[in-house]
C-alpha cells in the first residue's frame, strides 16, 4: 500500500485503537432535508469534535462546513436517485479530481447487492477503486440493502465480502445476529450504521455488540443527530469504540452527560 493510501486511512481508522466513529450526514442525498438535518452546519458544529471523520456530500461539504474544520473527510460519491424512485439505480456523482480538491480522506459509494441494478453499483465500485489507488484515496463500500432482502449474516456477509473482494478498503454494513461471521468472512474493515432513530439504550447496545463482534467503529447518523442529546450520545459511542466501554458503564456514561448538560441548562442539540 502506497504512503499516500496508508496515510489516508489513518485519518479514518485512528492507529492508537485501530477503530473509527464517523459521523454520517450523508441522508440527503436521497431523503432530502432530513429530521436533524434541515441545517446541517449548525448540527454538525457541537459533534465534530467527537468524531473522527465526517461522512457527508461535496453540496453540504462546500455550504455548510466552515473549510478550517479539523476532521477528515470522507465523501459520498453515489448518488441520483431520491426516496421516491428506485434507490439502487445510482452511480457516481463526484469526479475524483473534485474529490481531490476538496481534500477527502477517503470517498463512498454504496453497492446494491440482490438488486436489479447489482452489477451497475458493483461496477461502479470497482471503477472508484480504481481511481482511489491511482490518488491513494480510500474506498468505503456501503452494503445499502437491495430490495426484498433480508438484513441477515447471509445477505450481508455476501455483499461485505464482494465489496472487499472488488477491492473496498473499508466496508459499512448493518449488524445483524451472527456479525461476527459477517466480519470474519470479509477480510477489510467493517464499520456499522447505526439505521433508524430507536432509543439511546437500544443504540448503545448495538455498538457494544457490533465492536465486541469485531467492528472497527461506527459510522453512525440518525440515532446521534436524531437524539435529543447529540452531544451525550456521540461521546458515548466514542467511549464504547475507542475503549471498549461496556454497555451498562455506557449507559451510566449517557445519563450522566445528560444531567450535566440539563444542570449547564444547554440541551445538548445546536
Ligand atoms: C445511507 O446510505 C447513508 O449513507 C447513511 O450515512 C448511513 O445509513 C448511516 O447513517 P445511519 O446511522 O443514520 O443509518
Amino acid at each position: 500500500m502506497d504512503w499516500g493510501m496508508k496515510n489516508r486511512l489513518s485519518k479514518i481508522i485512528k492507529p492508537s485503537t485501530g477503530r473509527t466513529v464517523m459521523l454520517a450526514v450523508d441522508h440527503g442525498y436521497f431523503l432530502g432535508p432530513t429530521t436533524g438535518l434541515e441545517e446541517p452546519g449548525k448540527t454538525v458544529a457541537p459533534l465534530v469534535e467527537y468524531a473522527d471523520t465526517l461522512m457527508l456530500t461535496r453540496g453540504v461539504l462546500r455550504s455548510c462546513v466552515d473549510a478550517n474544520v479539523n476532521v477528515p473527510i470522507v465523501l459520498r460519491v453515489s448518488g441520483g436517485t431520491s426516496i421516491l424512485g428506485n434507490l439502487a439505480n445510482e452511480a457516481t456523482t463526484v469526479s475524483f479530481k473534485d474529490a481531490i480538491k476538496l481534500n477527502v480522506s477517503g470517498v463512498a459509494l454504496s453497492i446494491f447487492v440482490g438488486s436489479d441494478l447489482e452489477r451497475q453499483t458493483l461496477l461502479a465500485l470497482a471503477d472508484l477503486i480504481n481511481e482511489g489507488e491511482e490518488y491513494g484515496v480510500p474506498v468505503l463500500a456501503v452494503t445499502a440493502v437491495g430490495k426484498d432482502m433480508v438484513r441477515d449474516a447471509r445477505y450481508l456477509g455476501l455483499a461485505c465480502r464482494i465489496a472487499a473482494e472488488l477491492g473496498a478498503h473499508i466496508v459499512k454494513t448493518y449488524y445483524c445476529d451472527d456479525f461476527e461471521k459477517v466480519v470474519k468472512n470479509c477480510p477489510v474493515p467493517v464499520v456499522i450504521a447505526g439505521g433508524k432513530k430507536i432509543p439511546e439504550k437500544d443504540a448503545i447496545e448495538l455498538s457494544c455488540n457490533a465492536v465486541k463482534r469485531g467492528a472497527v467503529g461506527v459510522d453512525m447518523g440518525r440515532n446521534i443527530f436524531q437524539s435529543e442529546h447529540p452531544v451525550a450520545m456521540i461521546r458515548t459511542v466514542r467511549e464504547i469504540v475507542h475503549n471498549d466501554m461496556s454497555e451498562d458503564k455506557a449507559w451510566d456514561f449517557f445519563n450522566t452527560l445528560v444531567s450535566e448538560e440539563k444542570k449547564a441548562g444547554k440541551k445538548g442539540k445546536a
